[in-house]
């Protein structure tokens, strides 16, 4: 399956060509494809909070890339530039607060920095880091992808209607998606009949992102309101909720984009399986559960305005960009290190205990 995958693997978001990060406007899509080039980790800290780029894995090697600028403009302008250089961690560690791979990318830079040889190039070795993070990010959406498609065989060997939040597709990671990722495999393998695809608002990633990628592709996509999933999982035989996530802790909990809890509740109602699909650099066992992720809230105007226009009353808006799902909704974790059904706090524990597969 994985040539299969790989020869599918066509939506990229994040280039970094000729010591310049590359990245795909997200806020344009799908009506303008245009690529914006950075050189300075502030920019790329900009980049990050307006949602040019978004998505936890991509965000995370974003980051990464972010340091590496970082570190070639320290280090050009000389003096003390390690310490001039926890500024651009600072900026770049500030610009989102709940996907943790962001902090995670940012740990193995500053860790790769501890390890510096003497005499070793530092603008090279912090390169082949952050080259590697975005690789082996790809890697993992590749494992996770085949994975997720074993689970959904388990199941059934039928066509069947799946139903996505969000994006977690190519645009949000470094290679072919996560949920999406496994959505797209299953399409492959003739297990897809038709994808919902929640419109998500506000930022409309559903609509804009996860539809657009799924049309490019050529998989049998709706497009629906949020507020129609238990709708549609009562009336279409939704046999499965596929989603992505921003942080998984040590009790298996999910923050994912606002309305998955929500979904997850309306799944088990009706007997629909629920799969999260992340890498194992979304997990962070430094926090035991969901309440203690910290949720991202965003300007109200982003629910009173559409495209700059005030559509609500004069009122007050509360604007948190995630929720947390509790372990005890979810019948299944896949990242690539393998698959955790039922979460707990000693399963994920054994998880995080092994070597990743591939
Ligand atoms: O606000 P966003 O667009 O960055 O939120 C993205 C999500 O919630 C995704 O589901 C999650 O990051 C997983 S992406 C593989």
């Amino acid at each position: 399956m994985r040539e299969r995958l790989l020869a599918a693997e066509k939506i990229k978001a994040i280039e970094w060509r000729d010591g310049t990060l590359h990245l795909l406007d997200q806020r344009l899509l799908p009506l303008e494809e245009t690529w914006r080039a950075y050189d300075s980790a502030v920019e790329v800290a900009g980049a990050i909070r307006d949602m040019v780029v978004r998505g936890a894995p991509a965000i995370g090697i974003s980051a990464a890339y972010g340091v590496v600028l970082g570190a070639r403009q320290r280090l050009a302008a000389g003096g003390d530039w390690r310490a001039a250089l926890e500024e651009d961690f600072r900026a770049l560690a500030g610009s989102r607060p709940t996907a943790v791979n962001l902090f995670w990318a940012l740990d193995r830079m500053r860790e790769r920095l501890a390890r510096l040889k003497e005499g070793e190039g530092v603008l090279a070795a912090l390169e082949a880091e952050a080259v590697g993070i975005h690789e082996s990010d790809r890697e993992a959406n590749l494992t996770m992808a085949q994975l997720g498609v074993e689970l959904i065989r388990k199941h059934s060997g039928n066509p069947q209607a799946l139903l996505t939040h969000c994006n977690a597709g190519a645009l949000a990671t470094g290679g072919f998606g996560t949920a999406l990722g496994v959505i797209r495999a299953a399409w492959l393998e003739g297990l897809v009949e038709r994808v919902y695809a929640d419109e998500t608002r506000p930022w409309l990633q559903g609509a804009r992102l996860t539809a657009w990628e799924l049309v490019e592709e050529g998989v049998p996509v709706s497009l629906n309101v949020d507020g129609a999933a238990a709708h549609l999982m009562k009336t279409k035989g939704v046999s499965w909720v596929i989603v992505g996530a921003d942080r998984i802790t040590a009790d298996g909990d999910v923050a994912n984009k606002i309305g998955t809890y929500q979904l997850a509740v309306v799944a088990m109602h009706h007997g629909v399986r629920f799969m999260v699909v992340a890498p194992s650099s979304t997990i962070d066992m430094s926090l035991q559960s969901g309440e203690e992720i910290p949720i991202e809230e965003r300007d109200g105007r982003e629910l009173l305005e559409i495209g700059g226009k005030r559509v609500a009353a004069s009122v007050e808006a509360v604007n948190p960009v995630f929720d947390v799902t509790p372990a005890d909704l979810i019948d299944a974790i896949v990242t690539e290190r393998g698959v955790v059904e039922r979460p707990n706090a000693a399963k994920m524990a054994e998880l995080m205990s092994r070597k990743r597969l591939h």
